[in-house]
């Protein structure tokens, strides 16, 4: 089918936009948050209805045509860009944006997958609810793509990844099957859980087209404070302690280098940092508190003072203004490193008691190949997670996303060895699948390989992202 039919017979399904019509649309959409891929996509397809995406589907598969389900196109791996020139064709969901209700009694939301996740925080603030999935990119990124990714982000201490936080899926399969998983109870032991299956699935086994989330009663207050720390061992004995005495009631661990305030300061993202000296190590946490919050924070601050000086310096957010400040700080991370120069991402997760020989042993091996490289390594601590970021050096000769290869070859079979994780909440999209063959064993692949072509044996569905 010659590319005029092909938009031509999308036209009679949903709004679309092309590349000839409207390249600088088209490309916005093409590129990814990173700016590692310059492929643009033929179109750009708004299904309003999820009729509207089986119709699409349809079309596609039986006319053999990729399509890559998009969402608020925030991925950190590039999973929801092209992989070929002008081929592809974008569906995004984000004119599917319906609350369709908030079910108090069952304590769940049922939204459409084109829902930007802070139009429903902003719902359900309103009546006192929450849904907790919150990160720097909830102003733009959408519940069918948080779902397909199965998203992370500052909360997941106390309440898990989204998979832990979906009821219900609707979910369109390759050849147009509407398929409804799922619904509003907790508990469904029946067979295999297939919603389960397609979270995390980055849009290679079907399209989300509406979901049943989990909502919770905000929690009446919080206790928001920031450490500082002399030692990274420091750190995670803190974690430990914290974590054992607010079970249940710490939201978030948040570990955060010197380089983090060094990088908002300089692109003038923050004006200062919150201690009057600096320290190597900092830690951003948030503890839940339901009732009698003066009596917790003293508790809390005695027994932080006996802590035969684990940490240094201690700051508790005095008012919302104060914790605003250092929860803004925090979201402003990825953006002040993007701001800094090229950047190598390594989202990793690694048993807590062997992060501190990770770092000592990859920091000195990666150094010897890229001499004064910028580790910005922050991140989810509570969740064993890491952001191992780094920062082309001021200076460099040549280019530095050529170091990537030699870089993985120090990162890969250190995190093999101590059972981690090449990719903790960012998925896997184009930029990690050689990590992603390198770190898996092959019979694990096999059977994702089996499972995708019984979903999609047509492979037209967000083709080359986790698989070739
Ligand atoms: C964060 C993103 C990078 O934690 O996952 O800020
Ligand atoms: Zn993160």
């Amino acid at each position: 089918m010659d590319t005029t039919n092909i938009l031509n017979s999308i036209k009679n399904i949903s709004e679309v936009i092309n590349i000839k019509e409207n390249k600088d649309e088209v490309i916005k959409h093409s590129r990814d948050w990173r700016g590692r891929i310059n492929n643009n996509a033929l179109c750009v397809v708004f299904p309003k209805s999820n009729n509207d995406v089986s119709k699409l589907l349809k079309f596609a598969n039986s006319n053999n045509l990729k399509v890559i389900p998009q969402g608020g196109n925030t991925s950190l791996v590039a999973g929801s860009s092209p992989t070929e020139n002008e081929k592809e064709i974008l569906i995004n969901l984000k004119k599917m944006d319906k609350i369709i209700e908030i079910d108090n009694f069952n304590k769940c939301a049922v939204v459409e997958a084109g829902v930007i996740v802070d139009n429903l925080s902003d719902e359900l603030n309103k009546i006192g609810k929450h849904f907790p999935v919150e990160m720097a990119s909830t102003g733009s990124s959408q519940v069918g793509g948080i779902i397909s990714t199965n998203a992370g982000g500052i909360n997941v201490l106390r309440y898990g990844s989204v998979r832990q936080n979906i009821l219900g899926l609707e979910v369109v399969t390759a050849n147009g099957e509407i398929l409804n998983l799922g619904s509003k109870v907790v508990k469904d032991n029946t067979g295999y859980n297939l919603k389960d299956l397609f979270c995390g699935s980055e849009g290679t086994l079907g399209i989300i087209t509406k979901a049943i989330l989990k909502i919770y009663p905000k929690p009446k207050d919080h206790i928001h404070f920031i450490m500082s720390f002399n030692s990274i061992n420091n750190v995670l004995k803190t974690f430990e302690k914290i974590n054992n005495d607010y079970s249940g009631y710490i939201e978030g661990f948040e570990f955060i280098p010197h380089l983090s305030f060094e990088l908002c300061i300089k692109h003038k993202l923050i004006g200062r940092n919150f201690f009057n000296k600096n320290y190597p190590y900092y830690a951003l946490v948030k503890i839940a508190v339901n009732e009698g919050k003066d009596i917790i924070l003293e508790n809390f601050q005695n027994k932080m003072m006996s802590n035969d000086n684990l940490f240094e310096d201690l700051i508790i957010a005095q008012n919302i203004q104060e914790s605003n400040n250092f929860w803004q700080f925090r979201e402003k991370l990825t953006e002040a490193q993007k701001l800094d120069g090229k950047l190598l991402g390594f989202d990793i997760s690694i048993p807590l008691d062997h992060l501190d020989s990770f770092f000592e042993k990859s920091k000195s091996l990666i150094n010897d190949i890229v001499p004064g490289v910028k580790f910005h390594t922050f991140g989810h601590l509570g969740d064993s997670n890491i952001h191992y970021n780094l920062i082309q050096p001021d200076n460099f000769n040549g280019n530095f996303f050529d170091c990537e290869n030699d870089i993985k070859k120090i990162i890969n079979p250190l995190l093999k060895k101590y059972h981690g994780s090449i990719s903790a909440e960012h998925g896997i999209g184009i930029l990690k699948k050689d990590d992603f063959y390198e770190t898996k064993s092959k019979e694990e692949i096999l059977i994702m390989k089996k499972i995708k072509s019984l979903f999609d044996p047509k492979n037209i569905l967000n083709n080359k992202k986790i698989f070739d």
